[in-house]
Parts: structure tokens; C-alpha cells; sequence
């Protein structure tokens, strides 16, 4: 067991292969304290910790200063209103309007492996895998029934949690925020790490000074967002990719977020995270429970990289799921940035013969195929196919594309409804609006209200029915505006606080019955480009598309944000025309395919209009798919030079498991004059094997390579990049 409860201590200690989380039960009244989280440790003897002999410590005693002792006991599970001054994890309102809770033990339960989570997406294991812990805590006065759940990997460094409340009273109440983990702990002096974007300019890393007082990230566009992400670290000073010590913690949930840390007057820090307080009131009848969505905790005292393989390892084996978990995923070809809306079947047959011809497998057909949509500002919601573009039918361009020996692939944007729309026109009550206001339009569209289980199974019928009628065996799910103007017009009053969390929940609801009715289909999800790149959504997908902009250099951030948490394997890559749609820059073809590798790998532009020499590189392209795609989504990844820091180049590796093979990607952007080579110095080779570069004679030791380094020779001209491939010699 990788978890064991301590009952002359009242400790339990959690345990992955490097690291230890203990908690601590205090006073009679069973207060639940956070002990300790850091590198493994064999002993459990840190309730000294928990200072219970200190006079606020002990509030059963010495209730003149309870509330000293609330405002810095280091709680798992901070509820508020009784005089704890930082921001809580937990508020409700009572039926007689009442706020104010507590919470203490009660009892647990330790077992092997891990339950689902009812209605939401989340890491899953066995009990050869991982432990559970079930820490079940009450507040008599206000009915409330507490479990804290806790899932400890014996195969990664990973920790995850969450809540699941149960109204145990006889009213019903109102949950005000419900958080889902904490880390109360003491301020090693840290750094804070986030990652903060905009449209087609996804997760940067940013990293700054924690200060004083409350600070992190949050969304409450209804999703993720291309803005913020659900994603903090503190990392201590000294962290760089190799050292440090990294507290991590990132949300399996693709809504509204809060990630916070905030530094208390006693210089202690609260980390915390789970669903936004932003218009969230969920009532709970007497008896009915509130389940929480899952954050992962990693801590890492290997800098970065250490956070990085925890999390990799993590997703890989113990969320993505379905038959593309391990698989290679087919090339595909997107007709997007080749016709956008200016399509008909000869038109993608002609991309998709010469593709063929060049070895992509599989052609997706984007945005415009449905309704009357030939620009952006119609017909969502019409999921009929336009015959007059798609001259005989969705099935026949799909028998025609089968034929050609690829696979095909098909664009939804399945949540959305445009008021110009026979959708729209039938049902003006199905977008998510406040009766009565007019609503604000974003692309020129709604959303649909998917708290409404008729329009939920609607939505599931037109896209099921299109993906019946057809060999199709990819789906892009995009999801292309944030929420707005939240109301329903059929959730009672007290219950429209609930319409946030009821969409996401719908539309996991939705991808969950659309992957067991195709179990074979590749589903790829999508917002506007990445702003739902989240663990919630790869539970059900296993790659998401990562940006809009598919520019090699834009790109080099974006991936290297993305991979800081995510497998290879997720990130939705592709060779774009040029100059480039986003920004305008050109890049070398080349060096295009060498950064979409790092990815799902595939190509979006119009093959039968690019230049003849880039085509005539694509077969060339292709082969270094097959060739290295299994090395790059199984191996492990690690971040060797970081352009957004040095401005100069861009350098990762990804190592396989037995460490046999090596890839290396140098990518440097500008040239500078007079300058011959840079040394890199590769990591997690083998020290003692000996490695041959493909392609030249020499041999190198491992240690050499990683100790002393590697010269690699300064490209000519700008935006080159270079793979380096290590075999054992
Ligand atoms: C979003 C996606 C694009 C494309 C368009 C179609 O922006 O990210 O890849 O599918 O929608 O409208």
C-alpha cells in the first residue's frame, strides 16, 4: 500500500516513488491539518509539525483564541466564515440564508486503485497502480458531509484530488465554492509559474515573484481559455529544467477555474484550486451529493523537468484512453487554411488525390460543409450537409476519399448555434441568453443552452446521425466562443448559478456517448485553436489542436507552454502554407515539418498549389513521421534551450525508455554573423552507453554528451532547424 494511516499519530502518509504527502489529525475536534509534501521520506514522525502544543493550537482548550488558530492552522480542506482569514476552498449558503462551516474527521477508508468520478473526466488506475484514500469529514451544525479524496501513483510522482460534498441536513442548501485541493504550506521563498495567452498565442510561460496577498490565474469564459490556463506552480528560486523544487498543480476540468496562491501575514502560502466562484450557486437537495472535478498535484525536486516527466507519464498512461492511446495517428490533411468556406467535392478530391500521392492518409473536411454556411457568420446549429456543395452527398466524397486509400475526417462544431440558423429560427429559447436581453454575439454566434437535456440529445443525434451515415473515422470538435449573458430559460431561479458547470458537464456528457457509440473514431477537440487544451478534454480526446497558428517560430512557444504539462502525443501540429495565414512570416517547409513532428504531425494548406519543391518534400516528410513517431509519443521528453528565454534557439529532446534512441530538435531562429557552432548538452542518456550519430562515424559516450555536450554546427540563414537522431552504437 502506498498509503498507511498512523493511528497512534494520527497521521497518514501518502507515498509516489520520490515523493511523501502526509496530513495530520488535530484536537478533539478532529481538525484535518496538511503536515507535509515534499521528497519521499521513510519515517512519518513529523507530527511535531502539526505545533499542537502552541497556545492556539489547541482550540478544544482554549477557545478564547480559536480564531488565531483558524487563521493559521495549515488546513486540507479550508472551509470559511468562522475566522480563517484567507480565501477558503468551501462557502454555502443555508436555506435561512446562513453562511459559515467547519469541517473534522469523521472516518476514512484506504483501497486499492481508483473510483470514477460520477459525470466528469478523470485519471484512472487500478490498485497495482495507485491507492486511495478517503479522508470522510462532517459539519454537524450546517449538515454537510465532506469526503476529501486522494489518489496516490506508485508509478508516477503524481497525487490527485478532490471533493465530494453531501447535503446530510434537512433543508436543502446553496454551495457558494467548492474548491477542490490545497496545499497549505509554509513560503519557501517562491517563484510563481503560469501560463497566459490570447488567440492564436497559447500557453506562454510566464514566471514571476510571489508576493504577498493573493494572486494566480483564472477563466470564467466557460472555459479554459486561450487566456489562462488551469495550471500553477511555485517553484523555488533556484529552479531551472534540473533543479529546484516545483509544487505543481493542474485541473482536469474544462470550465471556469480558479489557481491561486496566496501568501498569508505569518509568510505561510495557500495553494488552491477548482471550479470559479463567477456565478456558481449549486443547490443540494437533502440527501444529493456534489461531486468536485480533479486536480493533480505533482512535486518535483528536479526542477521542471521532473514536473514534466510526472505530468507526461500521468496523461499517457492514466487518463487518455480508446484505441489511439498508444497508436500512431494517421497524417491528415485539413482543408482549412487550403479553400476555408470556398470548397465542393472536386475541390477536396483534388487535394486529396495528390495527397494521397505524396502519402498523407487521411483528408478532413472543415467548417462549410453544412446548412448554408459559406462564411462564418451562419448555420451553425444546421448539421444537414449542403448538397450543393457537396455534390452526391457526404458519402460519396467519403467512398471517393476511401478509395484513394485514406481515411476520412470530419469538422463540428457541435455547442454553437448561429441566429441565423433554421436551428435558430425553430428555437429561439435554445441559446444561452437572459430572457428578455439581447444577447451578445461572438463570431456571430450563440451557445446552445446544454443544461436542457432535449437540445443535449439533439446536438448528440445530428452529429451521431452524420458520422452514422458515412465511413468517417475522425471528428474535429471545435468550440469557437466563450460563454456569455448566463441564463436559461428553463432553470428555475435558484438554480441559473448551475448553468456554467451544467455545460461542461453536458459536454463531457456528449463526447463520452459519442466515443462509446465510435469507439474507433480518432476525436480530435479544438476551441477557437487551443483554448480548450485542458485534462478534461483529453480524457475524451487524445490529441487537441494547439493553436491557429501554425507558423514553425509562433509555434516554438506554444509547444514548449503545452509540453511543460502535456504528452508530444496530444499537441496538434501541422506544416501551413506561407507566408504564413497568422503572422505572415515564411519559413523553410523543412523546418515546418520538423516542428509540427513534435506533434500529432499533418499538413493544412492546399497540396496542389504550394511550390513544386515543398511538395516534392512531403514524401520525404512522411517518412520521418513513420520513422520517428513512436519515439516521440512514448519517449520521454525534456526541454534542453527555450527560445522564449534566450531569443536565439529552441532545443528539446525526447529519449526512449530503454534509452537506446534519442531525438534531438535544434531549431534557431535568427542567424547571428561570425558565429560557428553552439555546444547543447543533451540529457537522460544512458552515462555508460556508447551513441552514434546518424548519419556521421563518430561515437560519443553518454556522459560525454551530457557532461561535456554536443557541438552542433550553426545552420545558414534564419528559422533553420535540425534533427539530431542518437542511436547505441
Ligand atoms: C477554429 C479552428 C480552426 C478552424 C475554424 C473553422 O478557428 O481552430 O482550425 O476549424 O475554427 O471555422
Amino acid at each position: 500500500m502506498s498509503i498507511t494511516y498512523f493511528e497512534k499519530e494520527r497521521i497518514f502518509k501518502l507515498d509516489t516513488p520520490n515523493t511523501s504527502y502526509m496530513i495530520g489529525l488535530v484536537d478533539e475536534e478532529n481538525f484535518v491539518g496538511h503536515i507535509y509534501y515534499g521528497k519521499r521520506l521513510a519515517g512519518h514522525e513529523a507530527g511535531y509539525l502539526m505545533r499542537t502544543q502552541e497556545p492556539p493550537f489547541v482550540p478544544s482548550k482554549n477557545n478564547r483564541e480559536r480564531c488565531s488558530f483558524y487563521d493559521c492552522f495549515p488546513f486540507e480542506y479550508p472551509t470559511g466564515g468562522l475566522g480563517d482569514y484567507r480565501d477558503s476552498c468551501f462557502s454555502l449558503r443555508t436555506a435561512n440564508g446562513n453562511v459559515g462551516s467547519s469541517l473534522s474527521y469523521v472516518s476514512h477508508k484506504i483501497y486499492g486503485g481508483k473510483p470514477a468520478l460520477e459525470g466528469l473526466p478523470a485519471t484512472f488506475g487500478e490498485a497495482d497502480t495507485c491507492d486511495t484514500l478517503e479522508l470522510i469529514c462532517e459539519d454537524k451544525h450546517a449538515g454537510i458531509e465532506y469526503v476529501l479524496i486522494y489518489t496516490a501513483f506508485k508509478d508516477t510522482d503524481a497525487i490527485t484530488r478532490s471533493v465530494r460534498i453531501r447535503n446530510i441536513g434537512n433543508e436543502p442548501f446553496y454551495l457558494t465554492k467548492v474548491y477542490s485541493a490545497c496545499i497549505d504550506m509554509d513560503n519557501k521563498d517562491f517563484d510563481m509559474i503560469t501560463l497566459h495567452g490570447s488567440w492564436a498565442r497559447e500557453r506562454h510561460i510566464q514566471r514571476k515573484t510571489l508576493g504577498f496577498g493573493m494572486q494566480g490565474a483564472t477563466s470564467f469564459r466557460g472555459k479554459s481559455s486561450h487566456q489562462n490556463h488551469p495550471f500553477l506552480a511555485l517553484v523555488t528560486k533556484n529552479t531551472t529544467q534540473e533543479t529546484g523544487e516545483v509544487y505543481a498543480m493542474n485541473f482536469v476540468y474544462s470550465g471556469n477555474f480558479c489557481a491561486q496562491a496566496e501568501v498569508s501575514q505569518f509568510d505561510s502560502v495557500r495553494m488552491a484550486m477548482g471550479i470559479h466562484t463567477e456565478n456558481f450557486c449549486w443547490k443540494l437537495e437533502c440527501g444529493k451529493s456534489f461531486q468536485a472535478p480533479e486536480v493533480v498535484m505533482v512535486y518535483s525536486a528536479t526542477g521542471l523537468d521532473g514536473m514534466t516527466t510526472a505530468f507526461h507519464r500521468l496523461y499517457k498512461k492514466h487518463l487518455i484512453r480508446g484505441e489511439y492511446k498508444d497508436k500512431k495517428r494517421p497524417i491528415l490533411i485539413n482543408n482549412w487554411e487550403a479553400t476555408y468556406f470556398n470548397f465542393d467535392t472536386e475541390k477536396l478530391l483534388s487535394i486529396a488525390r495528390e495527397a494521397s500521392k505524396l502519402g498523407i492518409e487521411m483528408l478532413v473536411m472543415d467548417d462549410g460543409w453544412f446548412g448554408k454556411r459559406n462564411s462564418d457568420n451562419c448555420a451553425l446549429g444546421d448539421w444537414y450537409v449542403n448538397e450543393d456543395k457537396l455534390q452526391g452527398g457526404l458519402k460519396y466524397l467519403v467512398d471517393e476519399v476511401n478509395k484513394l486509400g485514406m481515411k476520412f475526417g470530419i469538422w463540428f462544431e457541435p455547442e454553437m448555434i448561429s441566429p441565423d440558423s433554421d436551428l435558430y429560427r425553430e428555437h429561439p429559447d435554445w441559446a444561452i441568453a437572459i430572457p428578455g436581453r439581447k444577447a451578445t454575439e461572438s463570431r456571430q454566434q450563440y451557445v446552445l443552452d446544454l443544461s436542457r437535456p432535449e437540445i443535449v440529445d439533439y446536438v448528440y443525434e445530428r452529429v451521431a446521425s452524420v458520422l452514422r451515415s458515412a465511413n468517417i473515422e475522425y471528428v474535429k470538435w471545435d468550440m469557437n466562443r466563450e460563454l456569455t449573458d448566463l441564463g436559461s430559460y428553463c432553470l428555475p431561479a435558484d438554480r441559473q448559478g448551475e448553468l456554467y458547470h451544467r455545460y461542461v458537464l453536458a459536454v463531457y456528457e456528449l463526447q463520452d456517448r459519442l466515443t462509446k457509440e465510435f469507439p474507433h473514431l480518432l476525436l480530435e477537440n479544438c476551441s477557437g485553436g487551443g483554448a480548450r487544451f485542458d485534462p478534461g478534454m483529453l480524457y475524451f480526446s487524445p490529441q487537441i489542436w494547439c493553436s491557429d497558428d501554425a507558423d514553425a517560430i509562433e509555434r516554438l512557444s506554444i509547444q514548449e507552454g503545452t509540453a511543460l504539462i502535456y504528452p508530444l502525443s496530444t499537441m496538434g501540429a501541422h506544416v501551413a502554407d506561407c507566408p504564413n495565414h497568422t503572422v505572415g512570416r515564411v519559413t523553410p517547409f523543412e523546418t515546418r515539418g520538423i516542428v509540427a513532428l513534435a506533434g500529432t504531425f499533418g499538413y493544412e494548406l492546399d497540396v496542389t498549389k504550394i511550390p513544386q519543391a515543398d511538395r516534392d518534400m512531403i514524401p520525404e516528410q512522411v517518412a520521418m513521421y513513420h520513422k520517428y513517431n513512436d519515439l516521440v509519443r512514448q519517449g520521454d521528453y525534456y526541454r534542453i534551450a527555450s527560445y522564449s528565454e534566450n531569443h536565439q534557439y529552441d532545443c528539446w529532446e525526447v529519449v526512449s525508455e530503454d534509452k537506446k534512441e534519442a531525438l534531438v530538435t535544434y531549431v534557431q531562429v535568427l542567424n547571428r554573423p561570425n558565429f560557428k557552432s553552439r555546444r547543447i548538452y543533451l540529457k537522460e542518456l544512458d552515462a555508460n552507453k556508447l551513441y552514434r550519430i546518424e548519419g556521421e562515424e563518430a561515437v560519443y559516450s553518454g556522459e560525454l554528451l551530457m557532461y561535456a555536450g554536443l557541438q552542433v554546427p550553426n545552420p545558414w540563414g534564419d528559422f533553420q532547424a535540425r534533427l539530431i537522431h542518437l542511436i547505441e552504437a
